[in-house]
């Protein structure tokens, strides 16, 4: 199975997708001890990870870490695209040192808009939503692909460790995919990457938080990442712990360093074998491998390497679009857009599929189905913060208790406040905007 991730595939069966991946599950012990948990990790919308442990330790021990999205301007901002936003914006509430891309080179390649189309879309269609969202631009980087040497560098320099065979395994990439569109995943790679440059602060956790459209990229990042490293910290089949060189060059120096840092974290019992090129910590454990990884990965960048530490991701299920399909820019009447006025909102939610019955009898002796509600989805992804006052709608719609006239009603009405709210604060951004872009 592959992902593509420019496709308009919609995805159901997350369980199957994280086994076949190899996603992890996001459950509930890694967001409870985090401040305020946002809802849409409380509610199970967020439901796999790669390593969110370690960004959960930074966040708990208060070390820096990073936060990094970006945004392929095409067509109208969604609620669909919002998700991805409120978690951006709840992690910079934590303190995370926040990046948001604009990927217009991956927009040129694969969407055919120009570099000048993308670049008014962006500000005025998604950015300007993000700060009136919450967003803080003056503690966030926006930058564009295009405009950034770092990235565009990284692109280059990083393609040296990945083949066409893996492109193609990955991606499905034929003989007529154009070239931009193949490297776009290394463009993506070196905005990933590049958060973690010297530049910028340096080897540090980066969270990812995306859709699982976007997983492949991800693999693509963490592959990257890790064969670009010097040092490969790792257990051994035998259950030793041990560091191992990867390059060919400066064989000593470079083993002569690492014991350095391994005394440096207090390790005592090291077996230098320097034709493996490898050392073993003998009174070391698997616990300590973390700790020990990042110390060589914010140590490679002295010794000539990147010391990139693989990035960490989350993956949210994607929203139903409001006739049954997915959401997409391109079907307006399958999404509610932010710049929608309350009236337009209002009759794409009239006109809604719902998890109601043919009739109200049967919808009263049976129930509705909250799980197949598209109406249910805009309270549990967008309206309701109160995890007791959406329990309660549940409820009452299973029990049958609930009509779906009055619930879009409802729904209406929250969704015109919130599109009223945010009309108003794109105002006041636009303000800010011209301060900040
Ligand atoms: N490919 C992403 C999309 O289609 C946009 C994107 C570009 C991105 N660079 C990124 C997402 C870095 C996450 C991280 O929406
Ligand atoms: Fe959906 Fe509300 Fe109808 Fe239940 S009552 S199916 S939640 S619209």
């Amino acid at each position: 199975m592959i992902i593509d991730p420019w496709s308009s595939t919609t995805y159901q069966d997350y369980a199957r997708l994280r086994d076949e991946f190899g996603i992890e599950e996001f459950n509930t012990k890694l967001w409870k001890d985090l401040p305020n948990p946002h809802k849409l990790l409380r509610r199970g919308v967020i439901f796999g990870h790669r390593d969110f442990h370690l960004i959960k330790d930074f966040i708990q021990n208060k070390k820096p870490w990073a936060i990094l999205t970006g945004l392929m301007p095409s067509g109208k901002m969604h609620l669909g695209h919002k998700m991805v936003i409120d978690e951006v914006i709840y992690y910079q509430s934590l303190g995370a040192d926040t990046f948001i891309a604009v990927a217009d080179l991956e927009s040129y390649g694969t969407r055919g808009y120009s570099l000048e189309e993308t670049k008014k879309l962006a500000l005025e269609e998604y950015i300007l939503n993000y700060i009136a969202l919450g967003l803080k631009p003056e503690r966030c980087r926006i930058y564009y692909q295009s405009k950034n040497q770092d990235v565009k560098d990284l692109t280059f320099l990083l393609g040296k460790k990945v083949n066409w065979s893996q492109m193609v395994a990955t991606y499905g990439f034929n003989g007529s995919t154009n070239m931009t569109h193949i490297m776009s995943p290394l463009i993506q790679t070196g905005d990933i990457l590049h958060v973690q440059l010297e530049k910028y602060g340096g080897s540090k956790p980066v969270l990812v938080p995306v859709g699982v459209d976007q997983d492949p990229h991800i693999r693509l990042s963490r592959d990257i990442a890790q064969s670009h490293r010097l040092f490969n910290v790792t257990k051994t089949k035998d259950n030793k712990i041990g560091v191992f060189l990867k390059v060919d060059k400066n064989i000593i120096k470079l083993l002569d360093e690492a014991e350095l840092i391994l005394k440096k974290l207090k390790f005592k019992k090291l077996k230098r074998i320097t034709e493996y090129k490898a050392i073993y910590i003998e009174d070391a454990n698997e616990n300590d491998i973390q700790k020990i990884n990042l110390e060589f990965a914010q140590n490679e960048s002295k010794l000539g390497g990147y010391g990139f530490i693989q990035p960490s991701s989350t993956y949210h299920r994607f929203m139903t679009g409001l006739t049954g399909e997915k959401m997409s820019s391109s079907k307006p009447e399958s999404a509610i857009f932010l710049t929608d006025t309350p009236k337009e909102a209002n009759k794409k939610i009239n006109q809604a599929k719902t998890g109601g019955a043919i009739t109200l009898e049967q919808q009263k002796k049976e129930g509705g189905k909250p799980d197949q509600c598209v109406i249910y989805e805009l309270f549990l992804y967008h309206l309701i913060e109160d995890d007791k006052e959406l329990q309660s709608i549940y409820l009452a719609c299973k029990n049958g208790q609930k009509m779906c006239g009055n619930c879009k009603k409802y729904a209406n009405e929250l969704m015109g406040k919130k599109l009223d709210d945010l009309e108003k604060q794109r105002k006041i951004a636009e303000k800010k905007f011209n301060l900040y872009l």
